[in-house]
């Protein structure tokens, strides 16, 4: 694989060369690249690391976390760079190559100590440090490609209580009511047209379907943060165990 080297926040990280993933018009297309990495969701990744800042900062905790779906690792990365107080990161993906690049980002950043680059399936990892390990994490992030619906169980299951999940979701043509049978058998919700409001009524989707998985697991549930820039970015801090969550289930409205 052609590297090219970049700085983002503090991290120095690898990243594929872009050349090979120009398009016609002269954007980038970052699922064309050998390994992922998209520049336009720095953004994305600066809200993740100040609100996890304020987040631990307010609770006095220090950062044990794992980044689920890696790409480079860059989150990961900048997590244990920029965040004060900082224990351990397991910073994983699926992809060979991805795990290589994570590996040298993490080498390159002088962090070999502080994160572990792991190279599973997201899930079986997420599902394996609770139930076999006995570990459990203060923060855990979930930014797959498009919907994150099929992480949140095990992302919570690898959550202590009082800890920080961060979820992202790009898919918001789904969520923001462009294709309602998409929106309904990934999100078991109905979405209105697409209107002008399309981000809020895909922030709000993810909400709903999020307010679900963690009622079947049994987790009420407080959400800090909601955002939907070119992703609908939500971190929700998990609290008691009730055997109940009424007041999670009272904030869902069915749209019909
Ligand atoms: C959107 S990219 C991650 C971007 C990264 N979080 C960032 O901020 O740049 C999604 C990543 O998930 C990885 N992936 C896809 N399915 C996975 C799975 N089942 N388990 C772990 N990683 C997976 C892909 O290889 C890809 O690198």
């Amino acid at each position: 694989m052609r590297l090219a080297v970049i700085r983002e926040g503090r991290a120095l990280l690898y990243i594929p060369d872009t050349r090979r993933a120009v398009t016609e018009h002269g954007g980038l297309e970052p699922a064309w690249l050998e390994v992922f990495y998209n520049p336009v969701m720095t953004f994305n990744r600066d809200l993740s690391v100040l609100i996890a800042e304020a987040f631990l900062s307010s609770t006095g905790l220090s950062a044990f976390f794992v980044d689920a779906l890696a790409g480079t690792g860059v989150r990961g990365v900048r997590y244990a760079l920029e965040l004060s107080r900082v224990q351990e990161g397991i910073v994983n993906d699926i992809d060979p190559s991805a795990f290589r690049l994570i590996t040298m980002n993490v080498k390159m950043n002088a962090l070999n100590g502080v994160l572990r680059p792991a190279n599973r399936d997201a899930n079986v990892l997420l599902l394996s440090l609770r139930r076999e390990l006995g570990m459990t994490f203060n923060l855990v992030d979930v930014d797959p490609f498009g919907s994150p619906a099929p992480y949140l169980a095990s992302a919570i299951s690898a959550l202590g209580r009082g800890g920080l999940l961060g979820v992202t979701a790009t898919d918001l043509a789904v969520l923001g009511g462009s294709k309602p049978l998409a929106a309904k058998r990934r999100y078991w919700v109905n979405t209105p047209l697409p209107l002008r409001h399309y981000r809020e009524v895909a922030i709000r989707s993810l909400l709903g379907y999020m307010a679900s998985v963690l009622t079947f697991s049994g987790v009420e549930s407080e959400t800090l943060v909601m955002i939907t820039a070119s992703a609908s970015l939500v971190f929700t801090s998990p609290g008691k165990l009730p055997t109940s969550c009424p007041g999670l289930l009272a904030s869902v409205t069915v749209i019909r």
